[in-house]
């Protein structure tokens, strides 16, 4: 009897013990589960925010809330590589982040630089007792483990992402991986957004060589260009239009005489009164301008603002006699900048006009030559006209970040 009571009781306590092991082992599983789908909701949430190229400080900022959360992490440090031999902190997260943005690395040096030169994501523990790391100057020294990985693309080295434990916690295998997982991503943005700012200074050179070379061309429209794109933006802006509207006005005004590079010097250059012959092929300009502009992909949208921007507003303009609304608002406000400046700055056959002088002549072509709507804006907006021409225009307007949303 006592031995079959035995047996039941080896018997129970081996059940209770599977039991436990079970749970246990379900509970781990679910933990599991649980931190593999928080992992795949975060790289969903990430990859989603990739498309800002442009904001990689949120990018970052999104990516640590991210790694904190996995891997219990205190510190998180982007390290620019300065293409020569240098990491740079760049974006930094944690306690110590002041004295971190102050530090340096060299490649090769300290855990971070020796993850540069290596190529291959790292970690080390007990990192404070460890010959390789190198202790952040002004902070205590204390128990603490570091994991890198370096940020590469087609094998060209950006940065290294650091991620600092402190308090003796340690870092895993599982960490690592996952670590990598959201460098990798973090590596295609910024290779992604290095590759926008070199396409984006490429089109600013194309501009300001485009521009100088009509410039170059016709003595009298020594940066006009630049005033005519202001005024443009100015008038555009006070008409409430939207954004893509004024960056057409802007781009507009400064692309509108592009056209004159395929028109002789002789011509635009000339100083005795102009022929009929002569100003038909001068007439010529919109249209050649509009070819150009056409064949450029990124400028495409501004094409018809330079076609139409010697339309007038009762149809006797050129080059197709469109008039009122068939003219694009865009070409309707560029050829009022355009005649504000010709006034003011004077051409060979009719000399300078001050800005008072000129207002008046607006007023006495607006509803023929002008959209009444715009010169009603030009005279709302004189003292901003005016500033165009007491500040000198540098190119630095085509910085701008505005010149891109519609483009
Ligand atoms: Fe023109
Ligand atoms: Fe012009």
């Amino acid at each position: 009897m006592n031995s079959i009571l035995t047996i039941i009781s080896v018997l129970l306590v081996l059940s209770i013990g599977l039991l436990v092991y079970t749970v246990l082992k379900l509970r781990e599983a679910n933990l599991k589960i649980a931190k593999q789908t928080l992992i795949l909701n975060s790289v969903q949430k990430l990859s989603r925010k990739m498309y800002q190229l442009e904001n990689r400080e949120f990018f970052f900022t999104e990516m640590w809330s991210i790694l904190k959360q996995i891997t219990d992490a205190n510190e998180f440090t982007y390290f620019k590589f300065d293409g020569i031999d240098a990491l740079i902190p760049e974006f930094v997260e944690g306690i110590y982040k002041e004295q971190i943005l102050k530090s340096r690395l060299k490649i090769g040096e300290g855990f971070s630089g020796k993850v540069a030169l290596d190529k291959t994501p790292q970690y080390l523990n007990g990192a404070n007792k460890s010959s390789i790391a190198k202790h952040v100057p002004g902070t205590p020294n204390e128990d603490s483990a570091l994991l890198a990985a370096p940020v590469i693309f087609n094998s060209e080295l950006y940065g290294v992402i650091l991620l600092t434990k402190l308090g003796g916690k340690s870092f895993n295998k599982e960490e690592l991986n996952i670590t990598e997982i959201f460098v990798n991503m973090a590596s295609s943005l910024i290779a992604g957004s290095r590759l926008v700012s070199t396409i984006k200074s490429g089109f600013i050179d194309m501009l300001k060589t485009l521009i100088t070379a009509v410039e170059l061309k016709d003595t009298y429209t020594a940066g006009h260009s630049l005033r005519v794109s202001r005024i443009s933006e100015i008038i555009a802006k006070n008409m409430g239009l939207p954004k893509n509207e004024v960056t057409k006005c802007k781009i507009g005004g400064l692309l509108h005489d592009i056209g004159k590079i395929g028109i002789s010097e002789e011509i635009l250059k000339k100083d005795t009164p102009i022929t009929q012959d002569l100003l038909t092929e001068i007439f010529r300009h919109p249209e050649l301008g509009y070819r150009l502009i056409k064949k450029l992909k990124t400028l495409e949208g501004v094409s018809e603002t330079v076609l139409y921007h010697h339309e007038w507003y009762n149809g006797r303009g050129y080059p197709k006699g469109l008039k009122d609304g068939q003219i694009p608002i865009s070409s309707r406000i560029v050829h009022v900048a355009d005649a504000i400046d010709a006034m003011v700055s004077g051409r060979p056959h009719s000399k300078k006009k001050t800005l008072d002088e000129t207002f008046s002549e607006l007023v006495d072509f607006s509803g023929t030559q002008f959209d009444p709507k715009v010169v009603q804006t030009v005279l709302n907006s004189k003292d901003e006209v005016k500033s165009v021409y007491a500040e000198e225009i540098k190119e630095t307007i085509l910085d701008d970040e505005e010149l891109f949303e519609v483009l």
